[in-house]
């Protein structure tokens, strides 16, 4: 199973997902919906964007809560003014609990959401091939 999670405040981060989704043949669904996984993804997207230099703390929270049991590979992507920090903060959380973290991630620049939508969804179709 492919899921794909994000966590928005004022919608960038939820069209890339909408993007990353389409392309990898799923929906998108925001982590205030769907507070904890329902079933166990062979691949995850997980998106956020930093706020006063930190991720939300609703993201920190639900990628607290994700297991060896419950992911087989997390997939990041990102929406920001400059900073990568919500990235690599998750990437850090994954990987010291030992779940495969895609190297690559997905990265958009807060006013530049719309023509990266092409690319985000090329991203979510590029890594959705379960192995
Ligand atoms: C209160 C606030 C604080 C922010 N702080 C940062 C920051 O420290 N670094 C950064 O690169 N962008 C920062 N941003 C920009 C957001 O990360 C960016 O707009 C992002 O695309 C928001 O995603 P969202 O629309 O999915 O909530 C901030 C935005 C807001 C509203």
């Amino acid at each position: 199973m492919i899921a794909v999670r994000y966590f928005s405040k004022s919608g960038n981060t939820r069209q890339i997902a909408g993007a990353v989704a389409e392309g990898a043949g799923v929906k998108a669904v925001s982590i205030t919906d769907e507070p904890t996984l329902s079933q166990r993804a062979d691949i995850l997207f997980l998106g956020g964007a930093p706020y006063a230099n930190i991720m939300a703390p609703e993201l920190k929270a639900y990628a607290g809560k994700l297991t060896l049991e419950l992911v087989g590979k997390v997939v990041l992507f990102t929406t920001s003014n400059w900073s990568r920090r919500t990235v690599l903060a998750l990437k850090k959380q994954f990987r010291e609990k030992g779940i495969t973290v895609e190297e690559e991630y997905f990265y958009a620049h807060m006013m530049r959401i719309r023509s990266r939508l092409d690319a985000a969804k090329e991203f979510g179709r590029k890594f959705s091939t379960i192995k």
